[in-house]
């Protein structure tokens, strides 16, 4: 990461050849040369503006999700960065033959196949380089960057294209969290490797594709059976006895977790949240499980002074079995003091909307259906068309959303945060607290949210989180007026 002076980095994209499995080389997509790219740390309300040049072989697109960020930087996925010497016709062609398949002939691609991008000329900005600026002018939070190429999201976030932003105030550093070495932020993701070393994706592999069985994984979502943690493969971290503050992300592309810190005599340690998506909660909620839908964040305490030194606490997912149901592990060191507490009030400042707030209430079902080529994923009846503004919001209004999904989707909303209202016609569950930008809803359930669409106008989407789901049409675009 080039820190090129107060404010601005520059990140280049680019292949390497990495060693996660030991002794095993692997071709990734990066940022920087690193996966994940580099962690960003900034100031609220400091701008930051980050260059990305882009050095793969397709083209990219950046979006810093969770990030209150005018439309022209949010990474609209037509906005592309080119690669050297990309010749536009030829997208389709290798694009979709070497880098997609499967998604393709399967999804919504070919539904609008020959115009993508080209739907909508003003989006499609042809340069090698480009300028993300980023005004931060948001609540302290982990914010995440990613591929957001339209079509092919999925397949650039499994080959390494996510990082770490990681917001921070004044207010927040005063609360005498965990912090320094106590810190750890987590980014969780699964992966498959392939016999040759290189990562598994379902559509990359021919070969994979005329395997029977192998498009039915594709389209409810890409799984790995290795956990990596900050591209590490279930990771061992050294800790003291003491509090530490996890920060964690679910990067995978459609795995859920189902998180608990078990130590080895079984007990299970209290995951304390002190925030959300989109920063601090009011007040601490402990979990003994916390469910994680892709691209969910969860600001954890977990207080390792209980364990005995030599001791080990594993953070297992309950929803995995096998390999898939270790994530990592902490092995307590050494005792050692420990200043830091958690406050009573975390946040005083959370937006709280009413009901009666709210001047419009608007249905989204996210559902399964047929589309010209075969399977989709839809939004109200309908995948993905960057040509077409399926909602006009006014900048300032407070509108009730209701999300209806027929498998689990985690839905996540570009530019503004959100409450949870209610959850299957019930009060949300305690791990619905706080300000989010994703929300997990289950298979068959209805889940409302409540925002104030605040900030800057222009296009923004919604979208499927499950990445393969979005790439097969589950985004929709919003139009702030
Ligand atoms: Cu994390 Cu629109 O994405
Ligand atoms: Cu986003
Ligand atoms: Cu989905």
């Amino acid at each position: 990461l080039g820190p090129a002076g107060a404010g601005r980095y520059e990140i280049v994209q680019r292949e390497v050849i990495a060693e996660i499995l030991p002794g095993v080389r692997t071709p990734l997509w990066t940022y920087d040369g690193t996966f994940p790219g580099p962690t960003i740390e900034s100031r609220r309300g400091r701008p930051v503006t980050v260059t990305h040049r882009n050095e793969l072989p397709v083209p990219t697109v950046v979006h810093l999700h969770g990030g209150r960020t005018p439309a022209g930087s949010d990474g609209y996925p037509t906005d592309l960065v080119l690669p050297e010497g990309w010749a536009g016709d030829a997208e389709h062609g290798s694009g979709h033959g070497s880098g997609h398949g499967a998604g393709h002939g399967s999804g919504h691609g070919a539904g609008h196949g020959a115009g993508h991008g080209m739907h909508d000329p003003r989006a499609v900005v042809s340069e090698l380089t480009r300028d993300y600026a980023f005004p931060l002018d948001q609540r302290p939070a982990l914010l995440w960057y990613h591929d957001h190429r339209m079509d092919f999201t999925a397949p650039a976030i499994w080959r390494g294209l996510a990082g770490l932003h990681i917001v921070r105030d004044d207010a927040e550093d005063a609360l005498g969290l965990p912090a320094g070495p106590r810190e750890l932020p987590l980014m969780i993701a699964d992966r498959a490797f392939a016999a040759d070393g290189g990562l598994a994706y379902p559509a990359l592999d021919p070969a994979l594709r005329e395997r029977p069985g192998v498009r039915e994984p594709y389209l409810a979502g890409v799984l790995g059976d290795v956990i990596l943690v900050n591209g590490a493969p279930w990771p061992v971290h050294e800790v003291d006895a003491a509090r530490y503050r996890l920060r964690v992300l679910n990067a995978s592309n459609a795995r859920h977790y189902e998180l608990e810190a078990v130590a080895d005599d079984g007990r299970r340690l209290d995951l304390v949240q002190v925030g959300a998506d989109q920063g601090l909660l009011a007040a601490p909620v402990a979990h003994r499980l916390l469910p994680i839908a892709p691209a969910e964040r969860y600001d954890l305490v977990v207080d390792f002074s209980g364990v005995p030194v030599g001791g080990r606490v594993r953070l297992l997912n309950r929803l995995g079995s096998g390999r898939t149901r270790d994530v990592m592990a902490f092995r307590v060191a050494r005792r050692a003091a420990d200043e830091s507490r958690v406050p009573g009030t975390l946040a005083a400042d959370l937006p709280v909307w009413r009901r009666s707030d709210a001047v419009r209430v608007r249905d989204f079902a996210f559902r399964t259906g047929r589309m010209h080529s075969g399977h989709g994923w839809l939004i109200g009846g309908l995948p993905f068309d960057p040509a077409r503004t399926d909602v006009t919001a006014r900048l300032g209004d407070v509108e009730v959303w209701r999300l209806i999904a027929d498998v689990h989707h985690p839905v996540h909303l570009h530019l503004v945060g959100f409450r949870v209202l209610s959850r299957g016609g019930r009060p949300p569950l305690p791990h619905d607290a706080g300000l989010k930008d994703t929300v997990s809803l289950r298979p068959g359930e209805a889940v409302e949210i409540i925002t104030r669409f605040d900030g800057y106008r222009g296009r923004y989407l919604f979208h499927c989180h499950n990445a393969e789901h979005e790439d097969m049409g589950m985004m929709a675009n919003v139009e702030i007026i």
